[in-house]
């Protein structure tokens, strides 16, 4: 009897770049994702999503941020609604670059989340730590601390969280594979704990914590990937600069592709998790 299985999720994160991907390059991220044993999902500005779901119609769109409200008097805002409307099925709130600039909190991200679920969008809920939180050896409990303060009050299997230390994005620096495992799996725990005492079992008694995607993010590139993936509690990456490029993200989907494979094959036979 097959067992349940966390799908393993490939999402590039475009941030403000995104004009310079050419039309093939988009068409070679479809054609890759149509066969592919993972899922892949793509997010661009949000001026271009409707353009990338006609020219990736086997790529899931996602928006990069939302407001917390469905709709008024929010000049320059963009409701959860309209990134639907225009094609999303996910959304990425709570990105550090967003924390730091836009200067969001945790309740601020917790309020997109929510705002997301609503509307039916998959929200990317990102948190890490600072280098300098890091090098003290708070990072376990500053990651917790975030997921508790961004996490909705209800959480489901749609929801998506990304594990991206601060000083691994766009850095070149990519956390260990020591340093991954040991992050995910404080988060993993922390989230079966919590939704089993908020959420309850469903009734295949899998946790809403085990099914929860759980993806890294920082300098993901085609050379680190395939060791990423390998970890039982890394479900799939977000990738930033690499994903612009088909050279660069076909790689990577591959990698993702060939873990989610195996995945679902140990599944088949019971040895999964
Ligand atoms: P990077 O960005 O892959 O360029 O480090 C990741 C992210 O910010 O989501």
């Amino acid at each position: 009897m097959s067992k349940w299985v966390r799908r393993i999720l490939v999402a590039g994160n475009w941030k403000m770049n995104g004009l310079q991907v050419t039309v093939a390059d988009m068409a070679a991220i479809d054609g890759f994702a149509a066969s592919a044993a993972c899922d892949v999902a793509v997010c661009p500005p949000a001026t271009m999503i409707a353009d990338c779901r006609s020219a990736m119609p086997r790529v899931a769109i996602g928006g990069q941020d939302c407001h917390a409200q469905r709709h008024g008097a929010f000049t320059g805002w963009i409701a959860a609604d309209m990134l639907k409307a225009a094609g999303a099925t996910m959304v990425i709130v709570g990105h550090s670059e967003r924390r730091a600039f836009a200067g969001e909190s945790d309740a601020d991200v917790k309020g997109k989340a929510e705002a997301a679920l609503a509307s039916g969008l998959r929200p990317i809920i990102c948190v890490g730590e600072s280098e300098a939180q890091r090098e003290k050896g708070e990072h376990i409990p500053v990651v917790l601390g975030q997921l508790a303060g961004s996490l909705p009050d209800h959480v489901d299997d749609n929801v998506v969280i990304a594990y991206e230390p601060i000083w691994a994005i766009g850095t070149g620096k990519t956390a260990t594979v020591d340093d991954v495992m040991e992050m995910h799996g404080a988060i993993r725990d922390w989230l079966r704990s919590r939704c089993d005492s908020a959420e309850g079992r469903a009734s295949d008694g899998v946790s809403t914590g085990d099914r929860i995607t759980l993806l890294y993010g920082g300098s993901v590139n085609p050379a680190n990937a395939a060791g990423l993936f390998a970890i039982g509690d890394v479900d799939g990456a977000l990738v930033g600069g690499a994903s612009l490029k088909a050279d660069t993200f076909l790689p990577i989907i591959d990698a993702a592709s060939r873990a989610g494979q195996l995945r679902i094959n140990s599944s088949r036979t019971g040895s999964a998790d």
